[in-house]
């Protein structure tokens, strides 16, 4: 478990992301997810629906899908596209069925997929290792005018990978501070169970 996540904040290229994806795809929500109290995905689709996000949705590094299936819980009943750079995590997620389309991309680069969106959601992507603010303006093209931005960015590298800046950019953001996992974590990961997230909300203007 440990070495999963310490593995995974270590990341420094797509290509080492994609392999460590590979194989962390068929025990993400078994073992990873369960065994930590993974509660990211259900704090996102939470801020999303609280904050009058509609369909269509673009779930953004979506991996297996944890966000949509919460989203759906909750009620949501627009459509919802995934897009993710991992085949493999991603194929766990078309087995679930929960997404209209699954888009195989690399959000650091141009993008042409479903949209344009009404929503834009992410849960766990924007953290150690994995994507910095630079992603934004690239998520921005596929987003419809108004359309609900809801982001987690782990709170370890929101100054540090420059998202103050990226937001500051953009008007009307909201902050919310939620834990990443929940009490289970405490015992079985103490080094990243207290890891707490930002999600940020706002409303795209172009
Ligand atoms: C920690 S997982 C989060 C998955 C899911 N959103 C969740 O909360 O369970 C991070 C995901 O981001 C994806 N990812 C990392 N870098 C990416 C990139 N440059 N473009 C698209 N997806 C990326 C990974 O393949 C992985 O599925």
């Amino acid at each position: 478990m440990m070495t999963d996540l310490n593995a995974a904040f270590a990341l420094s290229s797509p290509e080492d992301c994609a392999r460590l994806y590979a194989d962390w795809a068929a025990s993400y929500d078994t073992g990873f997810a369960a065994g930590l109290d993974y509660r990211l995905p259900a704090h996102v689709a939470a801020a999303f629906l609280a904050h009058g996000g509609t369909g269509p949705v673009l779930d953004v590094g979506a991996g297996t899908g944890l966000l949509a299936g919460h989203l759906r819980d909750m009620g949501f009943a627009g459509e919802v596209d995934a897009a993710d750079l991992s085949p493999e995590m991603l194929q766990a997620a078309r087995a679930k069925g929960l997404y209209r389309s699954l888009f195989q991309a690399d959000i650091t680069r141009p993008l042409s997929l479903g949209g344009p969106y009404h929503g834009i959601v992410s849960s766990g992507t924007f953290t150690h290792g994995h994507v910095g603010p630079a992603a934004i303006s690239q998520l921005e093209t596929q987003a419809a005018p108004g359309a609900l931005f809801a982001l987690s960015i782990n709170e370890g590298v929101y100054r540090a990978m420059g998202f103050d800046a990226a937001l500051a950019q953009r008007p009307g953001v909201t902050l919310l501070e939620v834990q990443i996992y929940g009490p289970a974590a405490a015992e079985k990961d103490p080094d990243h169970a207290m890891q707490r997230g930002l999600i940020a909300l706002w409303r795209h203007a172009a």
